[in-house]
């Protein structure tokens, strides 16, 4: 799939230079046309000749060499580029472009790029384990950059663990893999409900549920870098808003009620992965409740289903909901799909403490209206966010 594709090769100075020669020719012979740009200290480890021959291209390694007078040789390579990979990446290189230096080649092009950016880190695992680079590495993230990360092993610094630049073949497979899915649901707006709701009793206590909204948050990521524009309705949580994301936060199951319908219209997809409570106190005192008795007791009454309002008013919307389960799974997810008018739904398992409610991980399974059951295994919330869109894109497609 990455034919035809330009692919401008970042390389900078360690000793997995010679693998970044490999690379080269892999993407090449993925049908990739691939142009190199070198730091100084990189040619000291392998020639600008050798990444010439394996790319058929000329190889750019001064800032003030420029071979063509008619243009701006850093800024030409910048927006020539479908895609930078800069491989391998060193703590040097990565903490000046986190930190918005450009003073060679290198650096100049990368912050002058609107092309995605993949980063195949190499260096000694101390190093990479430096609050420095760690933290210059997640400035990056933040900002789009997409990392594939080293392996473990034998280190050329003598040590053994993480740092060793990944395999070409690795770096090829997730870069082709990953280069598609961005842009997948370019056009489209999604609307994503996330975390739990507060329905409050007195003004120091409300009844809530366990949700963190991870779930939610790693949905419009996803979303998001696949190209959608999308609107986070979110209640209380400890989160930050994955980039390009519009948040609009809640805290009752009224307040997202009345967000979610006043977008409703202009969206083309839901995900409601909000744990929205079921009800809340008929009253609430606008008085702290004093405790000056044993026991008491506060009626509820039931909230809105914000979702089953939305089946019953869908229109062209793809309306995909979630089943928060504790027994009978598949069978109660089944049941949600129907009654509330839904074309997908997402079952979990919410009894168990590794999955679900607070954790960092899922397992689900996905039922679409058309019958189609996916198991999808035990996974970060991230990785289930990718299977679930990927899934539900193609449902999409197929009209
Ligand atoms: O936030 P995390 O800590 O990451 O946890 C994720 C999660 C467990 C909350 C999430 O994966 C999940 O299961 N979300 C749905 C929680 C839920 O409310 O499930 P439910 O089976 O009670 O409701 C079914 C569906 O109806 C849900 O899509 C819910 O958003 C919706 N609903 C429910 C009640 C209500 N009054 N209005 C609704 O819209």
């Amino acid at each position: 799939m990455l034919k035809g594709k330009k692919i401008l090769l970042a390389v900078s100075g360690g000793i997995a230079v010679y693998k970044a020669v490999a690379l080269t020719s892999k993407l090449t012979q993925a049908g990739a046309e691939v142009k190199v740009m070198m730091t100084e200290h990189a040619t000291e480890f392998v020639t600008p000749l050798t990444f010439q021959a394996m790319s058929r291209n000329p190889v750019y390694t001064d800032t003030f060499d420029e071979k063509d007078p008619a243009k701006i040789a850093h800024i030409d390579l910048a927006d020539w580029a479908d895609m930078v990979v800069i491989a391998p990446a060193t703590a040097n290189v990565l903490g000046k472009v986190a930190n918005g230096m450009a003073d060679d080649m290198v650096t100049t092009t990368l912050l002058a790029t609107q092309a995605q950016v993949y980063v195949a880190p190499a260096m000694n695992v101390h190093m990479y384990q430096h609050p420095a680079v760690v933290q210059n590495m997640k400035t990056l993230e933040t900002w789009g950059y997409r990392f594939i990360e080293p392996g473990d092993g034998y280190l050329a610094c003598g040590y053994v663990g993480k740092g060793r630049l990944e395999e070409p073949e690795e770096i090829v497979q997730v870069i082709d893999r990953d280069y598609h899915r961005l842009g997948r649901w370019q056009g489209k707006k999604v609307l994503i409900t996330a975390g739990p709701t507060r329905e409050p009793l007195d003004p120091v206590r409300y009844f809530t549920n366990y949700s963190s909204g991870k779930m939610g948050y790693a949905f419009a990521q996803e979303a998001a870098e696949q190209g959608a524009k999308v609107y986070l309705v979110s209640g209380p949580t400890n989160l930050t808003v994955p980039p390009s994301v519009e948040h609009i936060p809640v805290s009752s199951t009224e307040e997202m009620f009345a967000q979610v319908t006043a977008l409703y219209d202009q969206v083309d997809i839901v995900i409601k992965t909000a744990a929205v409570a079921d009800y809340r106190p008929v009253e609430t005192s606008e008085q702290k409740i004093k405790k000056n008795k044993d026991h008491i007791t506060i009626e509820l009454e039931k909230n809105v289903d914000i979702l089953r309002y939305l089946g019953e008013h869908k229109e062209r919307q793809y309306l995909i909901g979630f089943a928060a389960e504790t027994e009978d799974l598949e069978a109660y997810g089944r049941k949600k799909l129907q009654e509330k008018n839904l074309d997908a739904i997402v079952i979990n398992d919410v009894s168990r403490s590794d999955i679900g409610f607070d954790s960092d991980q899922n397992e689900v399974v996905l039922i679409t209206k058309a019958g189609n059951t996916w198991p999808i295994e035990q996974a970060s919330k991230s990785a289930i966010a990718e299977q679930v869109i990927e899934l539900i894109d193609r449902e999409i497609g197929k009209g």
